[in-house]
């Protein structure tokens, strides 16, 4: 495991994107895992920054992201394919057509589900992929539980989750409790994980999935079994 010590968020997020960008130049094909939520968002800009700037070509880059809401579609302001449209997707070049997300709105979730995994090892896996840190340990979604889900699931979210996502709703009704996200396993397979934590609120949750046991009741503990891990955080050691 690497650690990176950055001393505010705009060097935690400037060294996510060098990372990413190192990705992107020495492997223009690569298969990028991404995530939502306000850890990459910095990291994200710093990327279309510098494709502005023409150091970056994402022409040939494809993208799955870890989790959608269930029951948004992607005009709704609030789902995730909304987010990475909006953050990262609509400011470089990459290819709409070569962005994946799962399908909030599927009918048969279980085929939904079964879809995305088949699309993930179609793409030959992921070669890096990108994380944030839930408070409680939450991984994508995986929410702490009983055992690690390997594959794409629904997932009925945790109250702190809930909560930790109200932020983006205008009412506590209109939060989705159910989101589809990528199992463990995919996440484990990936070539390499990079980890972006910033704050003094996942300090606790950081070591714990950092130092402490490996369990699947802080399902990030897992990542300390993962061969190239690289974690950047900012105030959170
Ligand atoms: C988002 C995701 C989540 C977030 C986590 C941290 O796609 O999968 O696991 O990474 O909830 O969220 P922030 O960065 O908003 O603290």
């Amino acid at each position: 495991m690497k650690i990176y010590e950055a001393h505010s968020m705009g060097e935690m997020s400037r060294k996510a994107a060098n990372i990413i960008s190192a990705q992107v130049i020495l492997y223009p094909h690569s298969v990028l895992g991404l995530a939502t939520g306000s850890s990459p968002i910095g990291t994200y800009e710093q990327l279309a920054d510098w494709y502005k700037k023409g150091d970056l070509d994402f022409s040939e880059v494809t993208t799955v992201n870890l989790d959608e809401y269930r029951g948004l579609d992607g005009s709704s302001e609030q789902s995730y394919r909304y987010f990475m449209n909006q953050h990262l997707f609509s400011k470089v070049n990459i290819k709409l057509e070569r962005t994946h997300i799962p399908n909030g709105m599927a009918e048969d979730v279980e085929a939904e589900c079964r879809r995305y995994d088949e699309l993930i090892a179609s793409l030959g896996g992921i070669d890096l992929q990108l994380l944030g840190l839930g408070h409680n340990g939450h991984i994508g979604f995986n929410e702490p539980s009983g055992a690690f889900e390997k594959t794409t699931h629904c997932v009925d979210l945790g109250e702190s989750t809930i909560q930790a996502n109200s932020r983006f709703f205008e009412r506590m009704e209109d939060v989705p409790r159910q989101a589809i996200t990528m199992g463990i396993k995919s996440i484990m397979q990936a070539k390499k994980i990079l980890l972006i934590v910033g704050g003094e609120d996942k300090k606790e949750i950081l070591h714990r999935s950092l130092f402490g046991p490996v369990t699947p009741n802080v399902p990030a503990s897992i990542l300390q079994l993962h061969p190239n891990l690289t974690v950047v955080s900012c105030n959170a050691l």
